[in-house]
């Protein structure tokens, strides 16, 4: 499964590339906004950084604004995918957008019935939000259950699925249970992810040990 970090931070972006746990980013209108920066320079700066998908998102409501957008947002990198909502416009702008090659993520997806229109538009990922839909007292692991199966049933269907708004590490273990294809996630989770309270005393213990030896490997 590939992990996309959830972010329009930079710096925290690079920390966990030079380590190699990333393999894109997913931004958001809401993210741009809580970095305080262009949404171009941060676009560019990511897609300089990154050798993988890099969803920047439309904020036109209309197909042919969308469409404009998608294709202002392409031309910074041939790693940006278009995020477009799902509404008809969205699906339509989608349609259009992977035509011509572009990489599509259809966003806000809260539904199975979603789920296959976007494909059926041609989007080059799928982005259902399980958290969204877990704060409204519906499972969004079944959702993503019933999009990875009815996916799997058609050959012809390349969307991948990229499990959003994880709120923690239980959300990413599921996913990747479940088969999908990416999860992306917030930093918070992904560090939450990389915890375990047995590493770090085992770690102590094993460090106490050898300082007793005397000895040192440089
Ligand atoms: C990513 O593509 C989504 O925009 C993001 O995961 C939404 O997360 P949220 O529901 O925590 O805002």
């Amino acid at each position: 499964m590939k992990i996309f970090l959830d972010t329009a931070n930079t710096d925290e972006v690079r920390k966990f590339l030079d380590a190699g746990l990333i393999d894109g980013i997913t931004t958001n209108p809401t993210l741009i906004a809580n970095s305080g920066r262009n949404l171009f320079e941060v676009i560019r700066e990511l897609a300089e950084m990154v050798n993988g998908p890099i969803s920047a998102e439309v904020t036109a409501t209309d197909w042919q604004g969308m469409v404009a957008e998608g294709h202002k947002l392409a031309k910074i990198s041939k790693y940006v995918a278009v995020k477009v909502p799902l509404t008809f416009d969205g699906l339509k702008a989608c349609h259009i957008l992977s035509k011509e090659n572009t990489m599509v993520n259809v966003t806000l997806c809260f539904s199975a019935t979603q789920a296959l229109l976007a494909a059926k538009a041609g989007a080059t990922f799928i982005s259902p939000f399980v958290g969204r839909l877990d704060d409204i007292s519906i499972s969004g692991m079944k959702i993503i259950e019933e999009i990875c199966n009815i996916y799997a049933q058609y050959p012809s269907i390349h969307t991948q699925v990229l499990v959003a708004s994880v709120r923690h590490p239980l959300h990413v273990v599921e996913a990747a249970q479940l088969g999908a294809d990416v999860v992306t996630i917030p930093t918070k989770v992904l560090e939450q992810m990389l915890k375990h309270p047995l590493t770090d005393r085992g770690l102590d213990s094993f460090l106490q040990d050898w300082k007793t030896t005397g000895q040192s490997i440089l």
